[in-house]
């Protein structure tokens, strides 16, 4: 900094100064004509002429505007200022006053003003920064962004979606808590463990020279969290748990994540006595039961909005019938109608022998009009399966013979449109799969998906759904692929009580597992499921349907000898904290409502991490280093 500079600014480095006495959000009218001081950083000047000048002042509360009076010969000192570069922590000496009527702002200090007397420059910026925070219409890159984080936090829309969480997950410890959960920690150093998605590995010292030993950060807390319910000294449990996942950078996905992680003992295995063969009564209801009074909670306290108090439940099966999803959207009520048995008998009778069905996906001109734009301007890529038709005159009563061989008579179609409620103008999406759906999405499912990303108003409300019985297991195909069977969820999933010959049948496409999923409006937003408690059903698991060989299954030796100590039944749930204050902050990215978020490719531009450490660290863990 030049020494005219710093001459003109009475910097106060290192020298006492007075403690403010506001926040800079926190005058209004009531304080006119009080003596304030204020500390906060200073933003760009306003100029109105040489003798007067506005200048914001802003802290983590809010922004208050700052008068710079110089008709003042006294008072020099005031037209230096402006010579204070932005973003310097000043320290204001001041009057309140009421804003003049036109001048009134409708923010929450927006009726008055404080006129500056003295100030003092706690600690000044650079003359120039990487970027700066208040001006909302530079367009500065990510990177650069990420890179200077702790001045990206400035900008007022970051700082506020921090202290929504933070205000959020006060409000879910207080819920939890009142309804008698205990928040207990449990070990981020664990062990690896073959469950699925890839772990981040940590060496450690107490390696054998030619043996490196690692810990693993977990994916979540499941078994510490199982283990801790199965020792019976705690009946309810929650945690914010910070898991990690070693995954290929994916859109949105950070390699740390938060979940608010809960286990109960003695939820309900079967079905309740009034079940009536409704889902939502089946298996774990008293877990769903604390979901849906912390999401209304929730969503009471930060949108003021009232949910309902109990959430639909819908299965799997009807949920991949009906809109394709194993997370449906039903904000619209555009449905997938499953054509089969409006064929002709034979071809009815040729499809079940496949073991397919065939299904439509109907544009009506008629209604759906967010839909039909959203039609007209669809491109149908990537869904060899699938074929579009958009109904003429011409071929209105032929549309189905370029699918189904042999030909199906115009008597057919007319009858099939009608069903349809279809007609010259309309567009069908056709559509032949498999009868028992896999993983998350069927062909038309995904088309009903795009289709409402470019819609528009699509509905007017919240919508939460449970989406349940869901496949216990799907075959796998991917890591690690000892394993002919992935579970969907984790080997700890209970099966349904009715499906339980099945699987000690070997039948497992058939199991469905007591699992549930929690979607807001499409989006996942958590899952959970009643876990087996049997120790014997739990071994048979692991070594018959997912034929982990000895050293695989010893890695869950603890869990197993757990559950033969009379370990209560149990089930729980972990919602993604990240991805829910996302919605309730109305982000489109995850990374706008953590502190110090990766980027979308796992690493830190502010940390600059993951870095190389030396060879000689790495020794010291046993771990050869790159020669070099
Ligand atoms: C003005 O500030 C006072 C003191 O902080 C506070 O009690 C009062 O509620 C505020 N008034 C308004 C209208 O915000
Ligand atoms: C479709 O309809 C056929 C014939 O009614 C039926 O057998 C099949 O289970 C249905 N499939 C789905 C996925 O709804
Ligand atoms: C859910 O969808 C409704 C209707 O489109 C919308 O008003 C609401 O803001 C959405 N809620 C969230 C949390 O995204």
């Amino acid at each position: 900094m030049s020494s005219i500079l710093r001459r003109v600014l009475h910097t106060a480095f290192n020298r006492p100064y007075s403690k403010p006495t506001h926040s800079c959000g926190e005058l209004n009218a009531t304080h006119a004509g009080s003596n304030v001081v204020l500390a906060g950083c200073i933003l760009p000047e306003r100029k109105i002429s040489n003798r007067l000048s506005f200048f914001p002042i802003k802290d983590f509360s809010g922004t208050t505007q700052l008068v710079v009076r110089r008709d003042n010969h006294d008072q020099p000192v005031l037209s230096s200022l402006s010579r204070v570069p932005v973003e310097s922590s000043v320290l204001i000496n001041g009057r309140v006053s009421v804003r003049p009527t036109k001048d009134r702002r409708p923010s929450p200090t927006g009726d008055v003003e404080v006129h500056v007397d003295s100030f003092t420059v706690l600690n000044p910026a650079a003359p120039v920064l990487p970027f700066y925070p208040s001006d909302d219409q530079a367009i500065v890159n990510d990177e650069l962004r990420a890179r200077f984080r702790y001045l990206d936090l400035r900008r007022t829309a970051l700082a506020n979606n921090i202290r929504q969480r933070s205000h959020v997950s006060r409000l879910v410890r207080d819920a939890l808590h009142t309804e008698g959960f205990l928040e207990v920690e449990t070990p981020l150093l664990l062990k690896s463990s073959p469950e699925g998605a890839r772990e981040f590995l940590v060496p450690s010292r107490l390696s054998q020279s030619d043996t490196p030993l690692f810990y693993s950060l977990p994916q979540s807390p499941q078994q510490p969290k199982q283990l801790l319910i199965c020792s019976g000294a705690i009946d309810k449990y929650f945690q914010f748990a910070k898991c990690f996942r070693d995954e290929d950078g994916r859109k949105d996905r950070q390699p740390e994540f938060t979940q608010i992680d809960l286990e109960m003992a003695y939820v309900a295995w079967g079905p309740h006595p009034n079940a009536h063969n409704n889902p939502w009564r089946i298996g774990g209801h008293e877990v769903r039961a604390v979901i849906e009074s912390l999401m209304g909670n929730i969503w009471h306290n930060v949108q003021g909005i009232r949910l309902p108090s109990s959430f639909n439940v819908i299965t799997y099966a009807e949920a991949m019938a009906r809109y394709g999803s194993d997370k449906p959207d039903t904000r619209f009520a555009l449905e997938i109608q499953n054509i089969t048995s409006l064929l002709p008998h034979h071809h009815q009778s040729s499809l079940a022998n496949l073991g397919q069905v065939l299904e439509t996906l109907a544009i009506r001109r008629s209604e759906n009009l967010p839909f039909v734009r959203a039609d007209d301007q669809y491109q149908l890529t990537d869904e060899p399966t699938v074929t579009r038709i958009v109904l003429t005159s011409t071929n209105l009563l032929t549309w189905l013979c370029n699918l189904v061989s042999p030909a199906v008579d115009p008597e057919h179609h007319i009858s099939l449109n009608n069903v349809l409620k279809v007609n010259v103008g309309d567009t069908l999406y056709v559509s032949r799969r498999h009868a028992a759906p896999k993983g998350g999405a069927t062909p038309l499912g995904r088309i009903r998906t795009q289709l409402a990303e470019s819609a528009q108003n699509l509905g007017v409300s919240d919508v939460i759904l449970i989406v349940s019985w869901l496949p216990h297991l799907v075959p796998g195909d991917y890591v690690p692929p000892a394993y002919p069977h992935l579970f969907t969820h984790h080997p700890f999933t209970a099966p349904m009580w009715q499906d339980i010959t099945a699987m000690y049948d070997g039948r497992i496409d058939e199991v469905r597992g007591q699992h549930y999923d929690l979607v807001l409006n499409g989006t996942e937003i958590g899952g959970g499921s009643v876990r087996v408690h049997d120790a014997a059903m739990q071994e048979y698991v692991f070594s018959q349907v997912l034929q982990l060989d000895e050293s695989e299954k010893a890695s869950f030796d603890h869990l197993l000898q757990a559950l033969k100590c009379g370990a209560p039944p149990h089930g729980g749930i972990a919602l993604g904290f990240d991805r829910l204050m996302s919605i309730l902050c109305n982000t489109q990215s995850i990374r706008d409502v953590i502190a110090f978020p990766k980027t979308g490719a796992g690493t830190d531009p502010l940390f600059k991490s993951p870095a190389t450490v030396t060879n000689d660290v790495l020794s010291q863990y046993g771990i050869q280093g790159i020669r070099t």
